[in-house]
């Protein structure tokens, strides 16, 4: 009970800072298509600055941690959907979009799932109950989801690790049910919720045709079989040494599929060597901010607007980033700094969207 008053009062503050905001010259307020940004919604909760930047900002949200596996079913009977229903209700309170990430994926696997033990029947109802139950918690209210999550090698092999790898990243999935387990588990996403979009989303295809390959290839095959899927998501975890032609090619490739493009999980790395004594400096951040410009000009170039489903940044100051949060990284991959301010990057995309 308790924090269900501290949910709403944190909703309450929230919609009081949109009201101040509503004026403003945003992103969102300028951008042709969505923009926005993967959220942690502690944060969103307990931040006014966080706040402040989500709800003036952006008009797309997407739940970072929160309805991965793991978050959202820690228990074989269990599922929580506490911290997904905060952002649901946020994202309907500011009419935002929001989209759901992810059903199936190689990481944040609970303990009993990586435990579990039974026929390849079991496995299959484990899969598909979990989408069902997750996909029916949510219907009408979220508008796409990531249903399969970087099920794919660089190398474009299907991704398999051994069933003894740490429990936190076994393709179990793939190892009990094979890996037409994917176009299975778009096909439960729409059973459950025939209204969704429904999304494969995977990392590094501008850096790796081989992947690239394999996905486009794995979206004529569910063509050819009337498997329902909607959309790709490139997630676009670059670095400013990204080469601009695979960035472009990866792109244009995606939408000549005729699916939605969604720029995922936009970050731009400026540290790739790991350098614990590297400083942002000016020539630095000139290479990020062009690199941001770069990917907006190319998704505007050659993603034709009805394929235009939006660009999504994985969350909102350089200090949510799970590069400097997780990874330990000093980096400065985001448009705002940890402080929330507006970075010099910002006004390059910003600019590239107006252009
Ligand atoms: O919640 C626990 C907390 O209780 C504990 O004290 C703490 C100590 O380690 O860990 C917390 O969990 C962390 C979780 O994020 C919570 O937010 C995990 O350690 C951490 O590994 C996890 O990282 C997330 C990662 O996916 C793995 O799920 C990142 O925030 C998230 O940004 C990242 O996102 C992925 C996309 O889903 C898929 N594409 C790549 C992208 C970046 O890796």
């Amino acid at each position: 009970m308790i924090n269900r008053i501290k949910s709403l009062f944190a909703l309450v503050l929230i919609w009081l800072a949109g009201v101040v905001a509503a004026q403003q010259q945003t992103l969102q307020s300028l951008a042709p298509f969505k923009v926005g940004c993967a959220i942690n919604p502690d944060l969103l909760a307990k931040n006014p600055s966080y706040q402040s930047v989500v709800t003036e900002e952006f008009n797309s949200i997407t739940s970072e941690n929160v309805l991965k596996f793991g978050a959202v079913h820690p228990q074989k009977e269990v599922y929580d959907f506490a911290k997904g229903d905060f952002l649901v209700a946020y994202a309907q309170m500011h009419h935002k979009r929001i989209h759901g990430h992810c059903l199936a994926w190689h990481q944040s696997v609970p303990k009993w799932l990586s435990e579990f033990e039974g026929d390849s029947a079991a496995w299959e109802n484990l899969l598909r109950s979990h989408i069902r139950t997750v996909l029916t918690h949510y219907k009408g209210k979220m508008e796409a989801w990531d249903v399969v999550n970087e099920a794919f090698f660089d190398n474009g092999t299907y991704r398999q690790d051994s069933v003894n790898a740490p429990h936190r990243y076994i393709t179990f999935w793939r190892n009990h049910l094979g890996e037409d387990y994917i176009a299975r588990a778009f096909e439960y996403a729409h059973e459950a919720d025939p209204n969704a979009l429904l999304f494969y989303n995977d990392y590094g295809q501008e850096s790796n045709p081989a992947k690239l390959k394999a996905i486009l290839a794995m979206v004529t095959d569910f063509k050819r079989r009337g498997i329902p899927i909607h959309g790709l998501g490139l997630q676009m975890h670059i670095g400013i040494n990204t080469k601009d032609s695979g960035i472009a090619e990866a792109i244009k490739q995606v939408a000549a599929t005729g699916l939605l493009v969604h720029i995922s999980e936009l970050d731009i790395k400026v540290n790739q060597k790991k350098d614990t004594a590297i400083i942002y400096t000016d020539s630095l951040k000139a290479l990020q901010c062009r690199k941001f410009a770069f990917v907006v000009e190319q998704y505007k170039k050659l993603v034709p607007k009805k394929q235009q489903y939006g660009i999504t940044f994985w969350n909102v100051g350089d200090g949510d980033s799970w590069i400097v949060k997780w990874e330990k990284i000093k980096d400065w991959p985001l448009l705002f700094d940890v402080n929330y301010r507006k970075k010099a990057c910002y006004s390059y995309f910003y600019d590239a969207l107006k252009e």
